[in-house]
Order: C-alpha cells, then sequence, then structure tokens
C-alpha cells in the first residue's frame, strides 16, 4: 500500500482533491466511486474549488457512490443523495445521467442491487474509488461480521453505524434507517485503483488493522491488504497506530 501521512485534515483533502483531479485530466471518462461520512467532505469543497479555478472537469466523468440508505427517497434530506448534491454534485459539472446511485425507495432492493452492478459493468468498472473508513472498520456499508457480501447487497447497519450518522437525520438515531444498501468487497476489490482516506486520532486504530492486522471479516477494510493499488490519504493523527 502507498501511505501518505500529511500534516493536516486540510492538506489531506487539498492533496486528494489535486490526486482527483489529475486522474481527470488523464482520463477525461474517468468511472469514479463515491463515499459520504466527515471525512471527505473537505476533499468535495477542494474539488469544487478546483472545479471553479477550471481545473478539474467532470463533464464526461461517470460517479457511482458506494451506498445508500434503504427505505428513503433519494430526495429525502438524510439521503446519501442529498449529501452529495449538497458537497459535491451542486458545485461541479457532472453530467446528470452520469451520476449513478442506489435507490433506497426502489421497489424490489436485492433488483436494485442488481442493476448497480449491472450499471458498473456496463460503464466499463470503476477506475478510482475513493474511500472513508469506519471507526469499526466498515467500507462502504460492509460492517465486521463473520461473512461478507461479494456483491452489492442489503445490510442490516450496526448500532454505532447508525449513531454515527445520527447528525443527518438531525441527531435523532431511532429515525436513522435500520438497512442500506452497499456495493460488496469483490465490487470494491475490482475497482483500478483504491484511494481510503481517514482524518483524526479517532481512525487510528482502525487504519492501523485495516493495514497491518490480519486479513479479517471483522475488519472488513483489511480486505484491501489484497488489492495491488492501494493509496492511504491520512493526516498525522490518523497515522499515528502504524
Ligand atoms: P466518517 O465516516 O467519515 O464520518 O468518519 C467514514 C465511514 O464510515 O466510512
Amino acid at each position: 500500500m502507498d501511505i501518505r501521512v500529511f500534516d493536516t485534515p486540510e492538506e489531506t483533502a487539498a492533496a486528494l482533491a489535486r490526486r482527483v483531479a489529475r486522474a481527470l485530466a488523464d482520463k477525461p471518462s474517468l468511472v469514479l466511486a463515491l463515499p459520504t461520512g466527515r471525512t471527505p467532505v473537505a476533499t468535495y469543497a477542494e474539488l469544487r474549488r478546483l472545479h471553479a479555478a477550471g481545473e478539474a472537469d467532470f463533464a464526461r466523468a461517470t460517479t457511482f457512490n458506494l451506498d445508500e440508505f434503504a427505505g428513503i427517497p433519494p430526495s429525502h434530506p438524510g439521503s446519501f443523495r442529498t449529501f452529495m448534491e449538497r458537497h459535491l454534485f451542486q458545485g461541479i459539472n457532472l453530467t446528470l445521467s452520469r451520476i449513478q446511485f442506489l435507490d433506497g425507495a426502489a421497489p424490489d432492493l436485492d433488483a436494485e442491487c442488481e442493476r448497480y452492478e449491472a450499471a458498473i459493468e456496463a460503464a466499463g468498472g470503476i477506475d478510482l474509488l475513493l474511500a472513508g473508513i469506519g471507526a469499526n472498520g466498515h467500507i462502504g456499508f460492509n460492517e465486521p461480521a463473520d461473512a461478507l457480501a461479494a456483491r452489492t447487497h442489503r445490510v442490516r447497519l450496526a448500532d454505532s453505524t447508525r449513531r454515527d450518522n445520527a447528525p443527518l437525520f438531525g441527531g435523532d438515531v431511532s429515525a436513522v434507517p435500520g438497512e442500506a444498501l452497499s456495493m460488496g468487497m469483490r465490487t470494491i476489490l475490482e475497482a483500478g485503483a483504491i484511494v481510503l482516506i481517514a482524518t483524526g486520532a479517532r481512525k487510528a486504530r482502525c487504519v492501523e488493522r485495516a493495514v497491518r492486522g490480519p486479513v479479517s471479516t471483522h475488519v472488513p477494510a483489511s480486505f484491501l491488504q489484497l488489492h495491488r493499488h492501494v493509496e492511504l490519504y491520512l493526516d498525522r493523527a490518523a497515522a499515528t497506530a502504524l
């Protein structure tokens, strides 16, 4: 794994945004996979800034988000789709038809997962996948468990994950859906390149387990050790256990 450590979360975000802009310049039809969460917010702000400065052109790019809550429509204020609109999509020039998202309100959620896998394949696969890491080692919504799903699937969210997401639902944990849809580990590991971003001391332990620990379904991010092109963008605090 290629580990890059920056002094601050801001420098980490700026470097990662430049990394994405370079990938877009090299391949304008780039297929990106994108995460939600607090960590990528600064990176998305930096990408909006680069776009405004004429340094990041998304006109021909395609995006697939890693996951979405089940049981709420894309327009729900707590949905990841709404999060992405606010933090990234509104400020860049993606073509609407090339913004791909799991629909948590689809009438048949298993069919929706299959549709997503087919859409990724039809796009030619994911070139560059950005991901955060949960303090419990999850990646996307692949939660620690005795077994992990390979493909896009329905998932029951861990209580800790629901608590982490309560801010999207006005701080009310009971309003956070209990289920979600997520790319599976194989979907993630088929990306050409994977960039994991983590900032803050809270992530130091899970980063260490993901990078140095045994490959275990109880630390889903540890499966990244099996991929040949993984980059870690860390601030100093998240790198302290390495
Ligand atoms: P966070 O979430 O960026 O809000 O810490 C990361 C994740 O759960 O993937």
